[in-house]
């Protein structure tokens, strides 16, 4: 990027950032207000369905971003879909902090949520804080969101009191594979949906600002939406929610298994970057890449003085 102090994207002024007054520089039109946690309480009231998605990286984030999806999750299926991680459980915090801040940078607009791993919440509380408060001061995070129910409770509130906004996450909670038995969908007793129901409204006394519901049936995300007075965003929980997630890799066939049940693929990014690969691999085979014009070439006179160092073809 060559224009130093300039907004990469827009040209705005960086001090711009500094100031309370909202510049037009060049005509350059402002870039769209940031989503904010009142912005997604918001759009639940109104009925207006909120966007989700995963992003681990500059490129996707930024185009996320700019097709106007409202939260952007960092989430720690990073994993296995980024990471070649067979689960989540052994993405680290410094894995979380590297792609939470290439996300950050390439965010305008979206809300920005980075996913607590696996053992960085789960000690002292103290531990937890200081974990949490990282993702904000130093990766750039709005938000950070953890799993499990009623006994998070008690750390959504420090959070909160520690001005890190919460989102809980409960259901299919893929941290506790293990405990679960395996990725299985939850909520499907009388008795469970009582408990996910009253896990949730734990979680919103305790200050979470939005609520995660992956993978249980679509009667208990609706009810849960319901009684809420947070948004739901749902993942394998059906279309009653206030907003729906999806991982970046399922809408895109880029993670070599077999499309779940409440995904849906929105293009084959597999097959698209696999013909270009195979196109690009024959130009090399086949010397078609690189071309002339796709070449460097000397000036004319550099191209003269080298000719009249070469020694003259001797006539035959
Ligand atoms: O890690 C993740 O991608 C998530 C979403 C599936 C909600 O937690």
């Amino acid at each position: 990027m060559s224009h130093i102090g300039l907004h990469p994207r827009c040209g705005v002024a960086l001090e711009k950032n500094m100031s309370v007054t909202e510049l037009r520089v060049n005509g350059a039109s402002l870039p769209p207000p940031r989503i904010t946690a009142d912005t997604l309480l918001q759009k639940k009231l109104a009925g207006h369905p909120i966007t989700a998605l995963t992003a681990y990286d500059y490129p996707t984030a930024r185009l996320v971003d700019e097709a106007g999806i409202d939260v952007v999750l960092v989430g720690d299926s990073l994993g296995m879909v980024v990471l070649g991680y067979e689960n989540t459980l052994p993405v680290t915090m410094d894995e979380m902090l590297h792609h939470t801040r290439a996300v950050a940078r390439a965010l305008r607009r979206a809300f920005l949520v980075a996913d607590m791993p696996y053992g960085s919440y789960h000690g002292s509380a103290r531990e937890a804080t200081h974990n949490a408060i990282r993702f904000v001061k130093d990766a750039g995070a709005q938000a950070v969101k953890i799993e499990g129910g009623s006994a998070r409770a008690e750390l959504v509130k420090r959070l909160t009191e520690a001005e890190v906004p919460v989102v809980a996450h409960i259901g299919l909670t893929p941290q506790s594979v293990h405990s679960m038995g395996g990725y299985r969908v939850q909520g499907k007793s009388l008795a469970a949906m009582d408990r996910l129901a009253a896990d949730a409204r734990a979680l919103e006394d305790a200050g979470a600002i939005a609520i995660v519901l992956e993978g249980i049936p679509r009667e208990l995300a609706a009810r849960i939406t319901a009684q809420s007075g947070i948004p739901t965003i749902g993942i394998g929980a059906g279309p009653d929610c206030d907003g729906q997630i999806l991982v970046f890799h399922d809408l895109f066939n880029l993670t070599f298994s077999p499309k779940a049940k409440f995904s849906r693929q929105y293009a084959d990014g597999a097959a698209f970057f696999s013909s270009a690969l195979e196109h690009y691999r024959d130009d090399v085979a086949a010397h078609r890449f690189p071309n002339d014009a796709e070449s460097y070439h000397l000036s004319r006179e550099v191209h003269s003085a080298l000719a009249a160092t070469q020694p003259r073809a001797r006539k035959a």
